[in-house]
């Protein structure tokens, strides 16, 4: 599998796919990848006859004091992954690439009112910088699908909601969140917890299967999501939010949605954890 860091090398490899008439993917990820991302391009391949990932740790999502400096890099080991999983290209900028004007001064791409709520609230300017680094990644390869894991829920309905304002011609496929065999999804920072952490970080999710089962039986909105943020502190962990959404919106559930999710986010020593479970 090829590796490419510059964005002619990138256009031309794709105008020779074009040119033979084959149907491209984009997986986009910020790399160190672990089964959740093959599935990613396991799914993309039945989607597309070339599979691009990028890989990109992008400065521009993380706010100040966040784990910019600390996200793992592990380029060698996910180039070998990507290979093994059937990925045609591997494209991996680098920072001055994608905002040769700085970050400062790039363009940005805001989904209003989705990219405020939740995640949006407790880290301001995070959904800007991934929807700037999507709708970019989505100009470059211009792929006719792209792919995204259903565990970051929230930047799921925010790069669908951008590819429809803007008109941008690409399919946006989510794909199943994959599961530790104790439950817990599966992220790049699950790698910050510490052995006593990560015995602890199940409760996420069984706090959210709880959650919904107890929306199921007509449980009261309000009440189940405090008996699932008490069960998250009596676990160990530092709650963030826990919300019973209308899974379209994100605007909290009302008796009317058909579709809903709860969505939460947690502290675990360094790590904060994100997950979701559909009603
Ligand atoms: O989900 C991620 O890994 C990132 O937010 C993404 C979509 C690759 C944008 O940087």
């Amino acid at each position: 599998m090829d590796c490419i860091n510059d964005i002619p090398s990138l256009r031309a490899q794709i105008a020779h796919w074009r040119a033979q008439g084959e149907r491209v993917a984009l997986v986009p990820t910020m790399g160190n990848l672990h089964a959740g991302h093959l599935s990613l391009i396991g799914e993309a391949r039945r989607h597309a006859q070339r599979v691009v990932a990028s890989i990109f740790v992008n400065p521009l999502q993380f706010g100040p004091g966040e784990d910019f400096a600390a996200y793992p890099r592990t380029l060698a080991e996910d180039r070998e992954r990507l290979g093994a999983a059937g990925c045609d290209l591997l494209f991996a900028p680098g920072v001055e690439t994608l905002y040769p004007h700085g970050q400062e001064g790039h363009t940005r791409v805001e989904v209003p009112g989705l990219s405020d709520l939740l995640c949006g609230a407790s880290r301001p300017g995070h959904f800007v910088g991934v929807a700037t680094v999507v709708c970019k990644l989505l100009n470059l390869v211009q792929p006719d699908v792209a792919l995204f894991g259903e565990k970051d829920y929230q930047q799921l309905l925010v790069i669908r909601r951008m590819v429809e304002d803007l008109a941008l011609p690409v399919e946006i496929v989510g794909v199943p969140t994959v599961r530790e065999p104790d439950g817990l999804a599966m992220s790049s920072r699950n790698g910050y917890l510490t052995p006593a952490e990560r015995a602890q970080a199940p409760a996420l999710y069984h706090a959210l299967c709880a959650a919904a089962q107890s929306v199921r039986d007509g449980g009261e909105v309000a009440s189940v999501e405090r008996t699932a943020r008490e069960a998250l502190a009596a676990a160990g962990l530092e709650p963030d939010y826990v919300q019973v959404c209308a899974a379209r919106t994100l605007a909290p559930a009302s008796p009317e949605d058909r579709e809903r999710v709860i969505l939460a986010a947690a502290r675990l020593g360094r790590a904060r954890l994100i997950d979701n479970v559909n009603v």
